[in-house]
């Protein structure tokens, strides 16, 4: 799909849709104008069907000649006391979700009809760019001998009416918003394909596709896992036939410029868990707890989705993506409920149950991303039953032992339109998780079971600020609550981590 501006009046457009936004409760439409060339009916017929311009609501009326474009389709906006950069988000998400179902190809955007804004034409355009982008998304590598859906839009063009500074704003915008929106659908392909083909070796391939000029990788096998005393990570992978493997991506900054050196935080890691397929391992999983675990390497994708986007931001950080990939199996090789396994930092964990297996892999990859001596650290994992409970489908839970990073993660959350929410390390529950024979064990009691997993993260991050992120809810979409949501993987993360970074 491209994207693209141009200064043209919105009654010279000859696209197949006119996409004009409405604003509840305001009259910023060129009715009057517009009405001229529908004779006066136009206005007669939105009164008729009660359109308001409510969040979420569209309107459309065929040109039938009137004008050259084909019909034109009205979004609402809802009021503008309420607007945010969401709101540019749904824009474009439901301005594509409703051509799309009128199988056009070319659409465009009366942009120079949106409202005037604290929120620069650039921010705008970059949201909107996100939204179309992401809710154009199919996922149809897997069609068979099922031809797979195409209504392709082949063009979005934005009419801007005037200011050619205003173009060039939305022009940047536009391509900014597409970086975004191509980093967070490769995390969807990933979380999408089945763990048959998404193996931990596919991943870490998938992993090496983003790197190039500025970003290096280095992939660990079995054997330098075990040399770097990866018991963890080694434990959860030995039922699987297929071996582990480590990824660690790093992007430096192309031209350290002389003022980071007064920045506080230089170097960041990303740990993501990276579990292909979470059987439970021999505490296996019921069947319909099952059917969706080709997820748990969300926090993988989500990285890797990061670092494809990374040298387009040009960041002054350096950055470190870390994860182990494994898949969790039972077998007569797989590792028990009773075993002990050593992590890298010399810390035990007596395994009680083997689908608690991502906290291990993460105490690993934790463990590993201390050594880089990071200024901060962030883990995005597919981590709980629990904070889905809690949080449902569209929240993130965060946790962190930081507050600055916690609030910085919070704020760059919201600008993202990703949805996170806090919750307490609450440390008197750490007394749930020591062990009796070993320093920690892998599951305390059900209550509390996302907050006790982690604490359990948390003595392998060193003394490093760190936060952690459980997207188990919002990693995978069923009921496509949002427009630029469409049904499977999300990509959450994507866009919440880059804009964290950004703001360092
Ligand atoms: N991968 C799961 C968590 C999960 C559940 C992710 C649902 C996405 C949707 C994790 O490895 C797991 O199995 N956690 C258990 C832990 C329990 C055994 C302590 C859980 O949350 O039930
Ligand atoms: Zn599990
Ligand atoms: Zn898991």
């Amino acid at each position: 799909m491209q994207l693209q501006v141009l200064q043209e009046s919105i009654f010279d457009s000859k696209a197949d849709v006119l996409v004009l936004p409405v604003i509840k409760g305001a009259k910023n439409l060129p009715l009057k104008e517009l009405d001229s060339y529908f004779n006066g009916e136009l206005e007669r017929l939105i009164a008729r069907q009660k359109f308001e311009g409510e969040v979420g609501s569209s309107f459309s009326i065929p040109a039938l000649g009137h004008l050259k474009a084909g019909s034109v389709l009205l979004i609402g906006l809802g009021e503008r006391s309420e607007f945010s950069l969401d709101t540019y988000r749904r824009f474009g998400a439901l301005a594509v979700k409703r051509a799309r179902e009128s199988k056009a190809q070319r659409v465009a955007i009366g942009w120079s009809q949106l409202p005037a804004s604290e929120i620069g034409n650039r921010e705008q355009a970059q949201a909107f760019a996100e939204g179309a982008l992401l809710a154009g998304y199919q996922f149809q590598t897997y069609r068979g001998r099922v031809k797979p859906k195409r209504e392709a839009i082949e063009t979005i063009t934005c009419l801007v009416e005037g200011s050619a500074t205003v173009a060039a704003a939305v022009e940047r915008g536009l391509l900014e918003g597409r970086t975004l929106a191509e980093a967070t659908i490769l995390a969807r392909d990933l979380v999408n394909t089945p763990s048959g083909d998404m193996t931990p070796l596919k991943l870490a391939e998938a992993a090496k596709s983003v790197a190039g000029r500025n970003i290096k990788i280095k992939i660990l096998d079995k054997r330098e896992m075990t040399k770097l005393g990866m018991g963890g990570a080694l434990g959860v992978a030995q039922g699987s036939i297929h071996e582990p493997v480590g990824v660690h991506l790093i992007y430096k900054p192309s031209n350290s410029k002389s003022k980071n050196k007064s920045l506080k935080i230089k170097r960041v890691a990303i740990v993501g868990k990276a579990v292909t397929f979470d059987s439970g391992g021999l505490s296996i999983k019921p069947a319909d707890g099952m059917m969706t675990m080709k997820i748990d390497m969300g926090g993988a994708a989500t990285t890797i989705g990061l670092f494809k986007a990374l040298s387009a931001l040009d960041l002054q950080v350096e950055v470190h993506g870390i994860f182990l990939a494994v898949e969790n199996m039972p077998s007569g090789s797989a590792y028990r409920p009773g075993d002990v396994l050593k992590i890298m930092n010399g810390m035990t964990v007596e395994v009680l149950n083997t689908d608690a297996e991502g906290r291990i892999t993460l105490a690993d990859a934790l463990a590993y991303a201390v050594k880089q001596k990071p200024d901060a650290i962030i883990d995005l994992a597919t981590l709980t039953g629990a904070c889905v409970t809690a949080l449902g489908e569209e929240v993130a839970g965060l946790f962190a032992n930081d507050r600055r990073l916690a609030d910085r993660l919070l704020e760059a959350a919201r600008q993202a339109g990703e949805d996170v929410w806090e919750l307490p390390l609450h440390k008197p529950y750490k007394e749930l998780i020591k062990s009796k024979i070993a320093d920690l064990k892998n599951v305390g009691p059900r209550g509390g079971s996302a907050i006790t997993a982690a604490l359990f993260l948390e003595p392998f991050t060193g003394g490093v600020p760190w936060a952690h992120i459980d997207i188990a809810g919002p990693v995978y979409t069923e009921k496509e609550t949002r427009p630029d949501m469409p049904y499977g993987g999300t990509g959450f993360g994507v866009r919440l981590l880059a804009r964290y970074l950004q703001g360092l």
